[in-house]
């Protein structure tokens, strides 16, 4: 039998999985390029034309991100620069231009490029059963929802809660200064915090996983007025009080009256924006239903308030 001298071609590495992501200029953009990255996967963040001159940008690019710029409303390029993802995640944030109208796009793109899997931006606390103009930000997603869920792509939804970092900041929950936890409400009502790097961490796992179902619910912690009473009390060494500053009834006339007063209708995050978030959380109507969805990629850790809390010091 006459030997080849052909040397046998050594079985080709498999290419990694790729992953579309939008938004990647973003806070929660960025940290997701990083764990989607050090989960493996290749990723091409398509950026503004006017962003992909940022240090943002830059800073994918050295992690070994492709970085296309694209004008979200020119279809056929957007479409191309979806071609080939296992997966488009987006993690655009602003109004309706973005939620609904550039996402819209977005999604269009995935499909007429034949991606099977979407990943919105809403990373938030459970907006799917709350009431139309309970929350602005909320209705442009369900908005965005419904015409997700009639499009022929495979849809899942990361829904975190609150970003626990906003407890050390925006969020007013938590008033080191005067050493009081302040609420409207029920002190027990369990509330759903999840830090931001865990939710890029777990949507970069999720945006791999091909077998996720519709919404998935986690929550780094679950913890009511009281418990943040106890966490924020053992994180900055001294104790903390309750405030309760009225009824959510009460609370639902401040948000109308800063509302009327500051409508600032061109930010995404205006402070009755803010306060219309806490009313969700602190009614109950935005909890994330249980079980949650946290085992679900063993090797993530889960960041406690408390760590975050220790920041404050
Ligand atoms: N659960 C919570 O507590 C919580 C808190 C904050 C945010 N979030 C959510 O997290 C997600 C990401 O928010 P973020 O804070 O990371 O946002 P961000 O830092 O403001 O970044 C927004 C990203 O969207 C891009 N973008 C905005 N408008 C666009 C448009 N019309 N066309 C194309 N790209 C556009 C921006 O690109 P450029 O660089 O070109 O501007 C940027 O990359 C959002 O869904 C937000 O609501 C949740």
């Amino acid at each position: 039998m006459s030997q080849s001298n052909t040397a046998p071609t050594p079985p080709s590495a498999p290419q990694p999985a790729l992953i579309v992501l939008a938004g990647a200029t973003g806070a929660l953009g960025l940290l997701i390029a990083h764990q989607l990255r050090r989960r493996g996967a290749a990723v091409r963040a398509l950026v503004r034309p006017e962003s992909s001159h940022k240090a943002e940008a830059e800073s994918l690019r050295l992690q070994g991100v492709e970085v296309v710029s694209v004008d979200f409303s020119n279809a056929p390029a957007l479409t191309a620069a979806c071609t080939g993802a296992s997966c488009v995640v987006s993690a655009l944030s602003g109004l309706r231009e973005t939620i609904v109208d550039a996402q819209s796009r977005l999604l269009d793109a995935a499909v007429a490029a034949g991606v099977p899997r979407f990943i919105p931006s809403d990373f938030s606390a459970d907006f799917t059963r709350l009431p139309e103009g309970s929350n602005r930000n909320f209705d442009l997603r369900r908005e965005f929802q419904r015409r997700l869920d009639q499009a022929p792509i495979q849809a899942t939804s990361v829904l975190n809660g609150m970003f626990t970092d906003l407890l050390t900041g925006q969020a007013p929950l938590i008033q080191p200064g005067i050493r009081r936890i302040v609420y409207w409400g029920d002190a027990d009502q369990p509330l759903d915090f999840t830090t931001m790097v865990d939710t890029a961490s777990f949507t970069a796992a999720a945006a791999l996983d091909s077998t996720t179902p519709r919404y998935l619910r986690i929550a780094g912690e679950v913890a009511s007025i009281q418990g943040l009473r106890t966490i924020a009390s053992n994180a900055l060494g001294h104790e903390f009080k309750l405030l309760r500053v009225g009824s959510l009834d009460f609370l639902a006339n401040m948000i109308r009256l800063t509302r009327t007063l500051m409508p600032a209708r061109n930010e995404v995050f205006p402070p009755w924006q803010g306060m219309q978030y806490m009313h969700n959380m602190l009614t109950g109507q935005a909890k994330l239903s249980e079980p949650l969805d946290n085992a679900r990629y063993p090797d993530i850790r889960w960041t406690p308030v408390q760590q975050v809390l220790a920041g404050l010091k």
